[in-house]
């Protein structure tokens, strides 16, 4: 019998108590023992709930119980989530985790900890949400130098982008109807503001280059000055707008990982990853271009990844079941302001002649619009469009870059 604790029953813990229970046969079959939850921590008492009798208040209660081999940190945030894994990893417990904050800034801490420990930390559903892509990475693209990763891994900013392309959805409401969802972020601002997709690619840069990728020290933009006028002009060139997560490995091992809101060409895969869905882009120097997609947030498909790591645990039972690699060694990062890419402004109608003058090998968009004008500069390195910016001033409506 493989018993189980699940931290925290909100969104994700009732899930995957649902999964275990729902799949017992699937999971158990699959785990090679029969597998039950025998605790939920949570602070709350759930008078009602088909599981209140397995809710408990003291975290040592699990720890103290050498019948639970296998933890579900699904809590979230960084403090006393921090603190109850490592708990659990020092007493030899594996941990299984959705927390991509607390694997974004100790994931290396933690590997080597449950490594030293014979058990495992996995974090499968911490990026893609139910999309299988960390355990590929780790297992199925051992062959290859990943060249570089362009992903969408929020999303709840997708849905949002989506219902703006599609039905000119006012912001505000589409947001509120991501959290009724169950989508977001408890603080909506991880999500909107990008640093949720952040810490994300922050966590996939890290596989990818075998050394720490701090995810505070990437370049992080959200979607919140993107509007229903910009998404006319990227219609009209032929293009959508979409929060993208990327990571570029470079041949001397450093690496280029940015959140930033990108147009990018409707025959792209990742344009047509639409609503919640997420969408990871792998190119690998043999295999070439691999596409991972599915639901990358919601109760149950993150569920479903944290069980798929609880069965992964459940059969190394006594040993760690860890195979990726992630020193505590920090990657060497590109500074984004030496790249180059073109870009598209949006400036006010007066500031026409300027935008052209100031970009000479770019041109106009046309969408039919009188009040603003749009524009796709040439290639250039981010840190001349940026010196050139200044000269637009409040003429400067937006600025998008292009995939
Ligand atoms: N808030 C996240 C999202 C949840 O919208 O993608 C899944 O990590």
């Amino acid at each position: 019998m493989i018993s189980v604790a699940v931290l925290g029953y909100g969104t994700v813990g009732s899930g995957v108590v649902e999964v275990i229970e729902n799949n017992n046969a699937e999971v158990s079959a699959k785990a090679g023992e029969e597998m039950h939850v025998k605790y939920i921590l949570d602070l709350r008492d759930f008078p009602g709930d088909p599981y209140e009798d397995r809710v408990v208040h003291d975290f040592r209660v699990i720890l103290e119980d050498p019948e639970v081999s296998i933890v579900c940190e699904v809590m979230g945030g960084v403090g006393a989530a921090y603190q109850f894994t490592r708990q659990a990893l020092e007493a030899g417990k594996s941990v299984c985790t959705s927390n991509k904050e607390l694997v974004a800034k100790h994931g290396a801490e933690l590997l080597e900890l449950a490594r030293t420990k014979n058990c495992s930390y996995m974090f499968e559903a911490s990026v893609g949400g139910g999309i299988p892509i960390i355990r590929p990475i780790n297992k199925a693209l051992t062959a290859e130098k990943i060249e570089s990763i362009i992903a969408i891994l929020n999303g709840t900013t997708n849905y949002i982008l989506t219902k703006m392309e599609k039905e000119g959805a006012d912001y505000a409401q589409t947001l509120k109807q991501a959290q009724e969802l169950g989508y977001a972020e408890r603080n909506p601002e991880a999500d909107v503001e990008g640093h949720d997709a952040c810490r994300k690619v922050a966590i996939l840069s890290s596989l990818m280059v075998g050394k720490n990728v701090d995810s505070e020290k990437l370049y992080t933009e959200g979607i919140t000055r993107i509007t229903p006028a910009d998404f006319e002009y990227a219609r009209a060139e032929g293009m959508t707008i979409k929060l993208l997560a990327t990571s570029v490995g470079y041949e001397d091992g450093s690496i280029l990982a940015m959140v930033a809101p990108t147009m990018l060409s409707k025959e792209h895969p990742l344009a047509a990853v639409n609503d919640v869905y997420n969408g990871v882009f792998v190119t690998g120097n043999m295999l070439g271009d691999v596409m991972f997609y599915g639901k990358g947030a919601g109760k149950l498909p993150t569920a479903s990844a944290v069980v798929s790591d609880v069965v992964d645990c459940a059969r190394h039972i006594g040993r760690s079941s860890i195979v990726c690699i992630w020193d505590k060694e920090e990657a060497k990062l590109i500074d984004k302001a030496e790249t180059e890419k073109a870009f598209f402004v949006r400036v006010k109608a007066i500031a026409k002649d300027t935008v052209c003058k100031l970009f000479p090998g770019g041109h106009f968009v046309e969408a039919g619009r009188s009040e603003d004008c749009g524009y796709i500069t040439e290639v250039m390195k981010e840190k001349d469009f940026a010196e050139k910016c200044k000269e637009l001033g409040e003429n400067l409506l937006n600025e998008i870059r292009l995939a």
